[in-house]
């Protein structure tokens, strides 16, 4: 069927799409019954994650087959996990889980770098029909602490260290401070202790990941709910404090399979490698959900797309694990490109059976998708999606034969997603015209069900501006042949080479300073990163300056924000541009630190303000 006939079927009859899908899953009961609005999908189907991403392949006679490839340039290591092997392994910690009294709904928060532990942790979790919520690993101790807090974990899942480059990053001391931060602090402590750094245990909290493994015990996966929740997984929002989005299981490992087929064309026995971060939506769906529901072997590679040890890395994993969908962000292609522009790498490995590159995380700009494209010379895909939805809502479809691309476009809606572009009014805008980027409801399979210890937040945030519609946050246009161009987002959030974090949290950070009296963070465009962010800030009348602030503060959001923020710029300004309300104008101060022309409200006079902050960027960069 083309993309245009799977389209219509879908709109013709959205449930029974769906229940057909669901048949691709294996489930302990079939769903009979499609969406139930206050339930979710699937409520009548029993399920277990676990189950169809191991035991029905191993039962089904795929145990030898390879599950996990980790590749680790940091530490020198590669290994291949069988199927059989990680649900050994899956279950003895599941085991070892559930005499800490894990359970059904019990929390489990994984902090672990991207190791195959990590994976085995998730699983395990799911395997009990307990709910997991990873923490990517370059988030310093108070936003490991934020997450404790709002999810409350019975266990806490973490490894000694994480290798980065140029440096190992020992987690317990990041895990302690979290934990004394925390009001809701776990009761256990499993620790996974990598070769490369051991840390001493605390008798009465920590326990040993491998001699759980050791003990070898095994325990049956839970047939759960459809509608109860997998993971938490927290993602930015404007404030500072991170959105636990919830994942339900049964509609989400269909929509995952239905996409591995029909958008990646990926097919079981395969190996699918998104380069990603298990801590990110991405890995959630990609590295670890989505390719072994397929029963396909997935990539795990605990390294850079440049410097570990060159440019060619991407190309080396695509020949040694005979990758046939690689899937990774823009900025990671901009990296190499800036490295080995002639991609001179390329030539030294046999890439043959890559079949197509996907590229998500942020606007993929055409000059990079063209060179990567001529570069590899395999179709390159843009396709859209956040962590709210779960999996790519807008995209090119290769499973069903269409590779059709608009350069600069994010794709076709996909089957399950009735998107629209909005005025201010909620009115339809014309093709071609910008607006906002919204989605009718109910949402797909697969999308999010709810906000985690919140209710009633997902519908003020997501569906009360335009009632009826989901709002992605993006805003973009659709041209005459429904093919959607996201420029960006319309509210504070910012993507830091494909890692989406907020202004908010930074700007609590910089704010606590003694000689601050106001600040604001913006995502300033960067060559490499898409965005990095910026601070400007209003210092005290009476504060005693410095010229080591800006250090002090740069010091402060990496240590309390964590590296991976990027944050390495501050401006000061004597005043920063507000609505009469007092909000401050964040998007001004971007358009000005970006050169970009900008409307400012009439009724507003900012005008000694946006002199201000034009002044403070001047006088930076002179
Ligand atoms: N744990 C601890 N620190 C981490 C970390 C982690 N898991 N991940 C990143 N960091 C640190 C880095 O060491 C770096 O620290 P430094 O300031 O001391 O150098 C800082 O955070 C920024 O890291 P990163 O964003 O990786 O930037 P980089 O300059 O080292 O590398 C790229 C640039 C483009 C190569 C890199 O950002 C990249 O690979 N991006 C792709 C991102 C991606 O796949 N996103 C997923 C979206 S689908
Ligand atoms: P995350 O929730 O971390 O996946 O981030 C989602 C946000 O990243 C989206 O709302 C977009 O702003 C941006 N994004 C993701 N993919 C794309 C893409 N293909 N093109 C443009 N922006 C993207």
């Amino acid at each position: 069927m083309s993309y245009t006939d799977v389209f219509e079927t879908w709109s013709a009859d959205p449930e029974g799409f769906w229940l057909r899908a669901a048949q691709d899953v294996s489930w302990f009961t079939p769903p009979r019954q499609g969406y139930e609005a206050g339930k979710g999908w699937f409520p009548d189907g029993k399920v277990n994650a676990c189950h169809a991403a191991l035991d029905t392949h191993v039962e089904a006679g795929f145990g030898d087959q390879v599950a996990i490839y980790y590749d680790s340039p940091v530490t020198g290591t590669k290994r291949a996990i069988t199927y059989a092997e990680l649900l050994r392994d899956t279950s003895a910690f599941a085991a070892g889980l559930k005499d800490l009294g894990v359970g059904q709904s019990s929390r489990v928060l994984i902090y672990m770098p991207m190791i195959p532990e990590a994976l085995v942790a998730m699983l395990a979790t799911a395997r009990l029909g307990g709910v997991h919520s990873v923490v990517f690993g370059g988030f310093a101790a108070r936003e490991l602490a934020k997450r404790i807090d709002d999810f409350s974990p019975d266990v806490l899942v973490t490894a000694s260290c994480g290798i980065e480059p140029n440096r190992k990053i020992p987690y317990l001391p990041l895990v302690d401070e979290a934990i004394a931060m925390s009001a809701h602090p776990p009761a256990r402590v499993i620790i996974k202790q990598r070769p490369e750094q051991s840390v001493g245990f605390k008798p009465e909290r920590d326990l040993d990941f491998d001699e759980i493994v050791a003990r070898g015990g095994t325990v049956p996966c839970t047939p759960c709910p459809a509608t109860d929740p997998l993971y938490v997984l927290y993602t930015s929002g404007t404030t500072g404090t991170p959105k636990g989005v919830v994942r339900d299981i049964g509609s989400y490992l269909t929509a995952l399979k239905w996409s591995m087929v029909n958008i990646y064309d990926s097919k079981p026995g395969e190996t699918y490698w998104a380069a990603s971060d298990i801590g990110w939506v991405v890995g959630h769906s990609y590295i670890v959900y989505g390719p072994l529901v397929n029963r396909c072997a997935t990539v795990l590679y605990e390294g850079k797309p440049v410097g570990t040890p060159d440019a060619g890395a991407m190309w080396r994993v695509i020949e040694e694990y005979n990758v046939t969908i690689a899937f990774t962000a823009p900025t990671a292609i901009r990296a190499i490109k800036r490295e080995d522009p002639s991609a001179s790498h390329v030539g030294k490995y046999n890439i043959n059976r890559l079949r197509y590159l996907f590229l998500a995380g942020e606007r993929a700009d055409p000059d990079t998708v063209e060179w990567v494209s001529d570069a590899l010379k395999v179709p390159v895909i843009d396709h859209w999606w956040q962590t709210e939805l779960g999996w790519p809502a807008l995209s090119a479809f290769p499973g069903l034969g269409d590779t059709h691309v608009h350069i600069g476009a994010a794709g076709r809606s996909v089957p399950g997603y009735a998107f629209d572009i909005l005025d201010e009014d909620g009115h339809s805008v014309p093709r071609g015209e910008s607006g906002a980027i919204v989605i009718r409801m109910p949402l797909p399979p697969g999308a999010m069900t709810g906000l985690w210890n919140s209710p009633g937040r997902f519908e003020e945030q997501y569906l009360s501006h335009f009632p009826g519609y989901y709002l992605t946050g993006d805003a973009g246009f659709m041209d005459d042949d429904g093919f959607i161009f996201v420029m960006g987002r319309t509210d504070d959030v910012m993507n830091v080479a494909g890692h989406r974090l907020s202004t908010g949290a930074i700007e609590e950070v910089i704010a606590a300073h003694p000689a601050v009296a106001e600040c604001a963070v913006v995502g300033a465009a960067d060559a490499l990163k898409g965005q990095v962010p910026v601070a400007f800030v209003v210092l005290k009348a009476d504060a005693t300056v410095t010229e080591a602030l800006e250090q002090e503060l740069i010091a402060s959001v990496r240590q309390e924000v964590g590296a991976v923020a990027s944050f390495k710029r501050v401006y000061r300004s004597t005043s920063l541009p507000k609505t009469r309300s007092g909000k401050i104008l964040r998007k001004t101060i971007r358009s000005l630190v970006d050169d970009k022309p900008f409307d400012m409200p009439a009724t507003i006079d900012n005008a000694d303000a946006i002199d201000a902050v034009r002044e403070a960027i001047g006088s930076s960069s002179s």
